[in-house]
């Protein structure tokens, strides 16, 4: 293998996306007892459904018989049951019976693969094992998760275009005072300035320096062993009712090269009483306008070809897309020298 060989893989490894780690994958509610639910993590298509105790099973949306999507089946007392003929597959990918044949050798083989999954404020992860990891090392969730101080929902979409451009836009808050110069919380601040990162205890912030709490000034990206996130403060005008500053959660969940999901926890530090208005005018009022935003970053962001990196000419704002790909370039690097260890270790 050369040089330019390797260099490909890695880059092709960063495209498709980093494997070792937690992604969500569906909303809690999109994962049913009574059917099965297909997704497509980093290119692989799962099939996801609840087993008689609730649990979430995760295993290829392969058929062992003849390779049907199993997503087109169903789910029965726990296991998932082929349409095409009916072969029954557990969460552990086990050929659990095989209906149409007495005493099928198939029966009791373990055919496919299986994923670790669990769930948290209303999304659903599921772990792609590395070389390096093949158990899921934990899954860090924000603290904003588990604390009363704040309440959230959780929103998420399908975005037409690679994860990466997500992630970059995530960590890129100088987009915030143009792209989004027309809405409601967005409108304020100037729109020239420079930017600093700084290192923080588990990743980096990425501020603004001339500007501080007026709008989205800062975000950071948390990267943990097994997963990364970002959060990002949006000030609230009186006009939003009562509680604090409403913060934003991002997860990028990437689908294929040229699709990603991105799941948005949009979290307000507000208790008591305040805390159920701030839920109910969220949904009679606020969602709408959050959806108009969200809707500028996917516009923009699906208007990018694939290979804009190639001719980009970054500046001194871009400093939080340069340290990004810098993160994900290292650990793809190090996912690929495991494999092709093993790969040779095997020849
Ligand atoms: S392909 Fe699934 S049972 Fe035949
Ligand atoms: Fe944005």
């Amino acid at each position: 293998m050369t040089a330019v060989d390797k260099k490909q893989l890695i880059e092709d490894r960063v495209n498709a996306g980093l494997r070792g780690q937690w992604y969500p994958v569906a909303k809690s509610v999109e994962v049913k007892t009574s059917v099965p639910h297909g997704v497509v993590l980093l290119g692989e298509k799962l099939v996801l459904w609840r087993d008689g105790a609730g649990k979430i099973r995760c295993i290829e949306d392969f058929c062992p018989h003849r390779g049907a999507p199993l997503s087109y089946g169903t789910v029965h007392e726990g296991d998932i049951s082929c349409r095409y003929h009916g072969v029954v597959v557990d969460g552990d990918g086990v050929v659990v019976r095989v209906p149409a044949m007495p005493e099928c050798a198939l029966e009791g083989r373990k055919a496919l693969t299986s994923y670790q999954t669990t769930e948290a404020y209303d999304a659903v992860f599921v772990y792609v094992p590395s070389i390096e990891h093949p158990e899921a090392p934990e899954l860090v969730l924000p603290e904003e998760f588990t604390s009363d101080a704040w309440t959230g929902f959780l929103c998420t979409a399908v975005w037409e275009t690679n994860y990466r451009y997500a992630l970059d836009n995530l960590a890129d808050p100088m987009h915030g005072c143009y792209l989004h110069s027309n809405s409601f919380t967005l409108a304020y601040g100037s729109k020239q300035d420079l930017l600093k990162l700084d290192k923080t205890e588990h990743g980096f912030r990425v501020s603004r320096i001339g500007q501080v709490g007026e709008n989205f000034d800062w975000s950071e990206i948390q990267v943990h062993p097994a997963n990364m996130f970002c959060f990002l403060d949006i000030p609230y005008p009186a006009a939003a009712g009562p509680g604090g500053v409403f913060r934003i959660l991002g997860f990028i969940q990437p689908v294929d090269e040229r699709t990603c999901r991105v799941f948005f926890w949009r979290m307000r530090q507000v208790s008591g009483l305040a805390r159920e208005s701030f839920r109910f005018l969220y949904r009679a009022r606020m969602e709408a306008t959050h959806w108009a935003v969200l809707e500028q970053d996917r516009v923009i962001l699906e208007g990018m070809p694939d290979d804009a990196r190639k001719r980009e000419m970054l500046y001194q704002h871009d400093l939080g897309v340069s340290r990004i790909r810098q993160l994900l370039t290292r650990a793809a690097k190090s996912q690929v020298e495991a494999e092709l260890a093993q790969a040779q270790a095997a020849e």
